[in-house]
């Protein structure tokens, strides 16, 4: 094995480790001696957990091992490579975190996710970047208190930013892009987080589901062409994750001339398959899924992964009625009290698909993917980061509707996926299609007469 592959440490991710790379080393990006011209983007984290740490870890790795390509959709985007990220500051409520380097603060407790470099260096993350007490709000759901504490956030005693507060600091440090991290039914949090980036005049990447109903997202959007910036979101979908299994299944199935009767998705933090595990180890989920254990809690979650399977629907103007569909979290198996705590950021996803066919003929389809969670969501928000930088350089205001397709589950424009796929190849060779000129700030774009997907923010059943 390679020094590269050794160096990508996988401590603990238990059974999962990664394969040999070797094999699927690439060359390094076409314009590596152009790319030191470019500047840096300058990066906000709220919400410095799992997804925070695999995202600055992942980037780090690839910046020190510029031969390795393995797992970057898009090792260049309009210039910017994994080496012009810099994560600058950060924004969170936990005592562990709040005050301390930004460094630090990614591998504090609950985070669980697997390391990718041996420690987290200036390579990606200035020494000066620290992590600002942000307000709770509802940021922290009741039943997280309940939790060992090493499970769970701990809400720090410190003074939170107000939104001035936090708006100067943005503006302090020269942010560009605002990623938004905070757990799943943070509305409160992220209208507040939203309110600093416009303020401050930064792109933002929504990563939760927040605003995901189509009056909600047009409402923001339009805040968004207002103030010139760009805007991704929103509830991001992982590299190869359970949404891009979904949709990619379904709109195959749909495109080969299948009705589709039953599309179930059941993802399970130490779920079934992990059972003896979780009693060896004391293994339990990661904080996302601990959040979500509660129904009230995962509420938006399960309305914006159901929109991806809708969505494949919609745009064939296929109807779902009818069709029994379900894709949600919808198991997590808790710590029994008195356990050591070793953290799990397993997820597997378990499918059920019905499809009836030529003369009437069944097809049963089951499959399982068992992936670490967080590491998977990197994948995509190193994409939508430069996405939005390049966007906004090409004069693009709103929502970023392919890139947003292609890495979120609730976008404005649901799409095919090869479509989807195409505006972004097109954003990342700086070129516009149809849809980017439309929102070419020149041309006054205004959400209302921009293209959207129609979206709820309730569940059919509701
Ligand atoms: N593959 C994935 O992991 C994936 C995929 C899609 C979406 N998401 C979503 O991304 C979000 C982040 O996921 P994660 O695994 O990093 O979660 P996490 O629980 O590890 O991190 C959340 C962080 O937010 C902090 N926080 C809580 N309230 C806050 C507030 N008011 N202000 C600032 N910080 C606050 C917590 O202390 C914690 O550090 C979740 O909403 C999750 O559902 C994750």
């Amino acid at each position: 094995m390679s020094d590269t592959a050794t160096a990508m440490s996988n401590k603990n991710a238990g059974d999962d480790q990664p394969p040999a790379k070797q094999a699927k080393v690439t060359a390094a990006p076409a314009n590596d001696a152009n790319d030191a011209a470019m500047p840096d983007i300058r990066v906000a984290i709220v919400g410095v957990g799992n997804c925070a740490k695999s995202l600055v870890e992942g980037v780090q790795y690839y910046v020190e091992n510029p031969h390795d390509q393995v797992g970057l959709m898009y090792p260049d985007i309009g210039g910017y490579t994994a080496k012009h990220l810099k994560f600058v500051v950060g924004f969170d409520i936990d005592e562990r975190k709040c005050g301390r380097s930004l460094a630090e603060a990614l591998r504090a407790k609950p985070n669980c996710a697997m390391d990718h470099v041996p420690e987290i260096t200036e390579t990606s993350v200035p020494a000066a970047a620290r992590v600002h007490r942000g307000p709770t709000l509802d940021g922290i759901a009741p039943h997280m208190t309940q939790y060992p504490v090493d499970t769970t956030f701990k809400e720090s005693g410190d003074k939170p930013v107000t939104l001035d507060e936090a708006t100067e600091i943005l503006q302090r440090e020269k942010v560009d892009v605002v990623i938004n991290y905070l757990p799943v039914g943070s509305h409160e949090a992220s209208a507040f987080y939203v309110d600093a980036a416009v303020r401050a005049r930064c792109h933002f990447v929504n990563c939760i589901p927040t605003f995901i109903s189509t009056k909600e997202a047009k409402a923001l959007e339009q805040r968004f062409i207002d103030a010139g910036l760009t805007i991704v979101g929103s509830d991001m979908r992982s590299a190869w994750g359970a949404s891009r299994v979904s949709e990619v299944l379904q709109g195959a199935m749909l495109d080969s001339g299948l009705m589709v009767t039953q599309h179930i998705q059941m993802n399970m933090a130490a779920g079934t398959t992990q059972g003896h595990e979780t009693q060896r180890t004391g293994r339990t989920a990661n904080t996302d899924f601990l959040n979500m254990a509660k129904q009230d809690r995962l509420h938006s979650k399960h309305v914006s992964k159901e929109n991806v399977l809708k969505g494949q629907n919609v745009v064939r103007d296929t109807s779902t009625a009818g069709m029994t569909l379900f894709a949600g979290p919808s198991l997590t198996v808790q710590q029994k009290p008195g356990g050591t705590y070793l953290g799990s950021d397993n997820k597997v996803a378990n499918f059920d698909i019905v499809a009836y066919g030529f003369g009437g003929a069944r097809y049963e389809l089951t499959a399982r993917l068992s992936v670490q969670d967080s590491p998977n969501s990197g994948g995509v928000v190193v994409s939508a980061i430069r996405f939005c930088k390049v966007a906004a350089e090409l004069g693009i205001v709103g929502f970023l509707r392919g890139a947003s397709a292609w890495t979120q589950k609730t976008p404005p424009l649901q799409m095919r996926t090869g479509d989807a796929k195409f505006e972004c190849d097109a954003l990342s060779r700086r070129q516009l299609t149809d849809l980017t000129r439309a929102q070419l700030k020149e041309n006054t774009p205004v959400a209302d007469t921009l293209p959207y997907t129609f979206q709820s923010d309730t569940l059919d059943y509701e």
